[in-house]
């Protein structure tokens, strides 16, 4: 308690202090260049690739992902406010490793091989908000080493084998503070076999420094809280890689997944999820990733797709469900969509029936929406039809329904003017040559209603 009140005085005095002088980079807006890694003396050869320098929104990125890097090197710009160092050598932080980027606002260092953070390895980065630890070797750090950092947010330190015993304890204490809500997250100990999988953020730190915890389990006193069951479910963040620049990317492909992983991060903007053997989507899997505007499907074994499946996703654009095993939406299932405006749908084994109507429907009223690869597989008649031919033909043949004045529901009367509110639109042009059959006419009645704030 003595030390978190110390904490807290601390990071409250050193955010009080003037900031530094305005940024450097606005003048070089727009300019993009490459920048020579020099190794000192010749030291490491693979050390001179060539980083990538960008502008991106006004801020200044240095990109020197995949480069066998095992340090920074002098010569790289200063004003940067991004520096990408994932996927790279690194095994140490060193003190003040950093701190000739006084700018730096994020920095990736995730998928390295870094296993020691000395003290001092942040220094100067007083800008810093967001740091990226993941995916590295890391078995204790200390709160020191954040705090140089008032003004940092988001840090990720997840799949690093966090050994969580006494010397942890001050990190783990600065995590636990309410108001750091963002730093941390799904970190877990790896041992000692107690805490095996507990939470950084949950632990309780009264047992860290507490010898108990190094003992056997057969060894424990009677009473004692025996460790939470291992966790069978493959999580997103052991899993998946997390990007987050430039957009936040959740690449979760070709990980042999069979189904949606459990505890998807609600931040990210793009998943990809392709190259799996996911055979069902089941309701309300997507239903925290709010900001979704890409998910990658494609090239898995989908052949259902539940109602409800992308509840949630309400500002999804693109969604890639190419190369799966697919015969036919269920009903209801892309009502949850109203943004769409793209959708892969190539090389499934679409089925010629009946039950395809509902597709060609809702296309047919989300007419913003640009879909590809809608080709019957069968039946024999039809292979290598399109879908909308084949539902032409169908209409064709029935004589025209009675039933074209009653699917108006009144809802959303008001005209749009906004096209992106299709949705709306869908509903109130309605045209009078449908020949819809009937089942899909008699709507089942609306879950949910569009309220227009205007
Ligand atoms: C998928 O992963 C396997 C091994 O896990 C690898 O051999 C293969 O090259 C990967 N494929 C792609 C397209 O990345
Ligand atoms: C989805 O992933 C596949 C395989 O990785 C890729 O070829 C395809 O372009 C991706 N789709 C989108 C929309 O990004
Ligand atoms: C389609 O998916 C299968 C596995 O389901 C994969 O082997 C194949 O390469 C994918 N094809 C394309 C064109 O992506
Ligand atoms: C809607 O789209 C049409 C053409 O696609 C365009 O002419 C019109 O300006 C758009 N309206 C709005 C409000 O974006």
């Amino acid at each position: 308690m003595h030390l978190l009140t110390m904490l807290l005085v601390f990071l409250l005095l050193h955010s009080a202090e003037p900031r530094r002088g305005p940024r450097s980079g606005a003048a070089e807006r727009g300019k993009a260049g490459h920048v020579r890694g020099r190794g000192r003396a010749g030291l490491n050869r693979r050390q001179t690739q060539e980083c990538k320098e960008y502008m991106e929104a006004g801020e200044k990125y240095l990109d020197c992902q995949d480069r066998q890097l095992t340090t920074v090197m002098q010569d790289w710009p200063k004003d940067i406010h991004h520096l990408l160092l994932a996927r790279n050598k690194i095994q140490v932080l060193r003190e003040n490793m950093f701190s000739q980027f006084t700018q730096l606002k994020s920095l990736d260092l995730q998928q390295n091989d870094i296993s020691m953070v000395e003290g001092g390895a942040f220094n100067g980065l007083s800008q810093l908000t967001t740091l990226l630890l993941q995916h590295n070797g890391l078995k204790t750090a200390s709160e020191e080493a954040l705090l140089p950092l008032p003004r940092l947010t988001y840090l990720r330190l997840y799949d690093n084998p966090w050994s969580c015993h006494c010397s942890l304890d001050s990190l783990i204490r600065m995590l636990q503070v309410p108001s750091k809500r963002n730093l941390g997250n799904y970190a877990k100990c790896v041992e000692p076999l107690l805490l095996k999988g507990q939470k950084l953020k949950k632990l309780n730190v009264d047992l860290l420094c507490d010898n108990e915890v190094d003992r056997r389990p057969d060894d424990r006193e009677p009473g004692r809280p025996k460790p939470p069951p291992t966790k069978v479910k493959p999580e997103a963040t052991s899993m998946c890689h997390t990007y987050m620049f430039p957009k936040p990317l959740l690449d979760c492909s070709n990980k042999s997944l069979d189904h949606i992983p459990s505890n998807l991060p609600s931040d990210i903007v793009r998943m990809d999820l392709s190259s799996n053997s996911i055979k069902h989507l089941r309701p309300k899997q997507f239903l925290l990733s709010k900001d979704l505007k890409l998910l990658n499907l494609s090239s898995n074994s989908l052949h259902q797709l539940d109602t409800a499946a992308f509840a949630g996703l309400l500002y999804l654009r693109e969604l890639d469900l190419s190369n799966n095993s697919l015969h036919y939406f269920q009903y209801g299932v892309l009502e949850d969509l109203y943004y769409l405006r793209k959708l892969s749908l190539g090389n499934n084994p679409w089925i010629c029936d009946y039950n395809i109507h509902y597709l060609i429907y809702w296309l047919k009223h989300h007419p913003g929406v640009f879909y590809t690869g809608l080709i019957c597989s069968e039946p024999q008649e039809f292979r290598g039809w399109r879908v909308e031919d084949y539902v032409k033909t169908y209409n064709g043949e029935c004589p025209k329904d009675q039933q074209t004045g009653g699917m108006d529901t009144g809802q959303g009367g008001q005209g749009g003017s906004d096209n992106d509110t299709q949705e709306v639109m869908g509903e109130t042009t309605e045209g009078q040559d449908d020949r819809l059959p009937r089942p899909l006419q008699e709507r089942q009645p609306k879950t949910f209603e569009i309220i227009r704030l205007t």
